[in-house]
C-alpha cells in the first residue's frame, strides 16, 4: 500500500517514525527555518515540530520579548521597534541568534522561527553554521494570504507564562476554557503588536524582505512553500512538512 493512501494521522506518525530513525542513525544536525508572513504559523508549527524532532525551538520574536519584559537594555532599545511593527537592525538580531544558537551548537540542531528575516541575515547564518560543519537543511515558506493572515492575527491568544508561550485562536484553535492556556493554567493574552495597525506595518515588512529571502533558498535548493489557509488545521500543516522532510532528506 502507498503510505499516501493511509490516513493523514498514521502517515504523520510514520514519517515521524522515519525521519526519526534517520535523524539518529546519521547523527546529523537538523537546522530547519520556518519563513512567512506574521501570523503564517510559524511559531504554532515550530512548537509541534521541534519535541518531534528533538530540535531546539528558536523564535527570535519570543527572545525579544523576554528581553523587553525583563526591561534589560536591549529590551529597553527594540521596544518602540516592536511596538510600531518594524524590524530589529540585522546587527541586534544576529548577535542574538549567535548566543542562542551556541548554546546548541553541538547538540540536535534548531527549529528557527522568524530568522532569517533579511539575506544580509541568511549570510551570517550560513556563516556562523559553516563555521561548526553544519548546514541549514530544510526551508519552509508558509504561503497564507494576506486576509488570512489578519483574521489569524486578531484572534490569537497568546499564554502569558512565558516558560510556555502556547498560542491559541478564538475560532481555529481555542482553548478549552475561555482565557486560559490548556497547558499551564495561565491565562492568555492578546500580543500589543496584533493590534490592526501594527499588523498592517508588519505585513509590509514582510512583504518587502520576503521575495529575496526566497530567492536565496532557492538558489541553495532547500526552499519548500507549504500553502495554507484558515479552512486547513494546525495538524494539516504539520503532517505536509513532515511528508517533505521524509522524502527530501539528505543523510
Ligand atoms: P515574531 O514574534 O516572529 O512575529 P511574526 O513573524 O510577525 O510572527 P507571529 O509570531 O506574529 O506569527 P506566527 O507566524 O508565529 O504565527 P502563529 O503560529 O502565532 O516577531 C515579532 C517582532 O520581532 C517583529 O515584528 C520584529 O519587530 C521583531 N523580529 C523578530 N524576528 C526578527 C528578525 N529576524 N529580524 C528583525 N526583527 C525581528 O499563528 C498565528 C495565529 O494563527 C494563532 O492564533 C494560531 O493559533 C493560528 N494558526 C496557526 N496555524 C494555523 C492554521 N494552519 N490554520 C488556522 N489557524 C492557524
Amino acid at each position: 500500500m502507498s503510505p499516501i493512501k493511509l490516513s493523514g494521522r498514521l502517515l504523520s506518525r510514520l514519517e515521524f517514525a522515519f525521519v526519526r530513525y534517520v535523524y539518529w542513525h546519521f547523527n546529523k544536525p537538523v537546522y530547519v527555518i520556518l519563513l512567512g508572513g506574521p501570523g503564517a504559523g510559524k511559531g504554532t508549527l515550530a512548537t509541534q515540530l521541534a519535541p518531534k524532532l528533538g530540535l531546539a525551538h528558536i523564535s527570535t520574536g519570543n527572545l525579544f520579548r523576554r528581553e523587553i519584559s525583563r526591561h534589560s537594555a536591549l529590551g529597553k532599545k527594540i521596544e518602540p521597534i516592536l511596538k510600531s511593527g518594524g524590524l530589529v537592525p540585522d546587527e541586534i538580531t544576529i548577535a542574538v541568534v549567535a548566543r542562542e544558537l551556541a548554546r546548541f551548537a553541538n547538540r540536535r540542531g534548531a527549529v528557527l522561527d522568524g530568522f532569517p528575516r533579511t539575506v544580509n541575515q541568511a549570510l551570517l547564518l550560513e556563516r556562523l553554521l559553516d563555521s561548526w560543519s553544519q548546514e541549514v537543511c530544510f526551508v519552509f515558506f508558509l504561503d497564507v494570504e494576506t486576509g488570512d493572515l489578519i483574521v489569524r492575527l486578531a484572534g490569537r491568544r497568546t499564554c502569558s507564562n512565558k516558560a510556555c508561550g502556547l498560542t491559541y485562536h478564538m475560532d481555529f484553535n481555542p482553548p478549552k476554557k475561555n482565557g486560559v492556556c490548556d497547558k499551564c493554567g495561565s491565562a492568555l493574552y492578546q500580543r500589543e503588536d496584533d493590534r490592526e495597525d501594527v499588523v498592517l506595518a508588519r505585513i509590509e515588512n514582510f512583504n518587502g524582505t520576503n521575495e529575496p529571502m526566497l530567492r536565496f533558498y532557492k538558489q541553495r535548493g532547500r526552499l519548500f512553500t507549504i500553502k495554507s489557509s484558515n479552512r486547513d488545521g494546525k495538524d494539516s500543516v504539520l503532517t505536509r512538512v513532515l511528508a517533505v522532510m521524509f522524502r527530501n532528506w539528505q543523510a
